[in-house]
């Protein structure tokens, strides 16, 4: 071991921590919160890019591989034909736009009846950043009947 290589080594490490996992594919080490940063303002329009994507993040599975907005019609999870609605009636004691997100970032938090949690793709909290699930509970929210 010669002091060159352990410098290298220790450049190495430290290029390792400061940018997070090696290459292009981590688009956030740390997971989302489950709450909404409160600044965060969602953009319905780009909601809506994200959302009809058959891959998001690095390799994650597009939402519209699991749900479709044709009403009743179950792919992998719900329809989601008229979630803004079903979500208000479902979820009245809380806030709809915070239900939507809680189900992005952690499935596991509410499950829609019928289904199973681990059905949902789970890692969208490392492969989403937080402004595209805001983007995506802005799109979700115009589902309307
Ligand atoms: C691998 C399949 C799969 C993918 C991909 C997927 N979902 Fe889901 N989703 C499910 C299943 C199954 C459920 C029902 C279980 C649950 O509630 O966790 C669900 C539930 C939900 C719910 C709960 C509300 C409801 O009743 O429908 C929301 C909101 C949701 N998904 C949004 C999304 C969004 C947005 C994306 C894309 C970023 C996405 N899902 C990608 C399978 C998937």
């Amino acid at each position: 071991m010669t002091w060159g290589r352990l410098l290298w080594g220790g450049a190495l490490f430290f290029w390792l921590v400061g940018c997070g996992a090696p290459g292009p594919t981590a688009v956030s080490p740390t997971p989302l919160p489950l709450f909404p940063p409160p600044d965060l303002t969602g953009d319905p329009v780009h909601g809506q890019t994200l959302y009809e994507r058959r891959v998001l993040g690095s390799g994650a599975p597009g939402c519209v591989t699991c749900h479709s907005l044709a009403p009743d019609v179950v792919l992998v999870g719900p329809s989601h034909f008229g979630l803004a609605d079903r979500v208000a009636q479902m979820a009245p004691e809380q806030d709809a736009a915070l239900y939507l997100w809680q189900s992005i970032v952690d499935p596991s938090a509410h499950i829609t009846e019928g289904f199973n949690a681990s059905d949902m793709y789970g890692q969208y909290a490392t492969q989403l950043t937080a402004q595209e699930v805001a983007d995506l509970v802005a799109y979700m929210l115009t589902l309307r009947e």
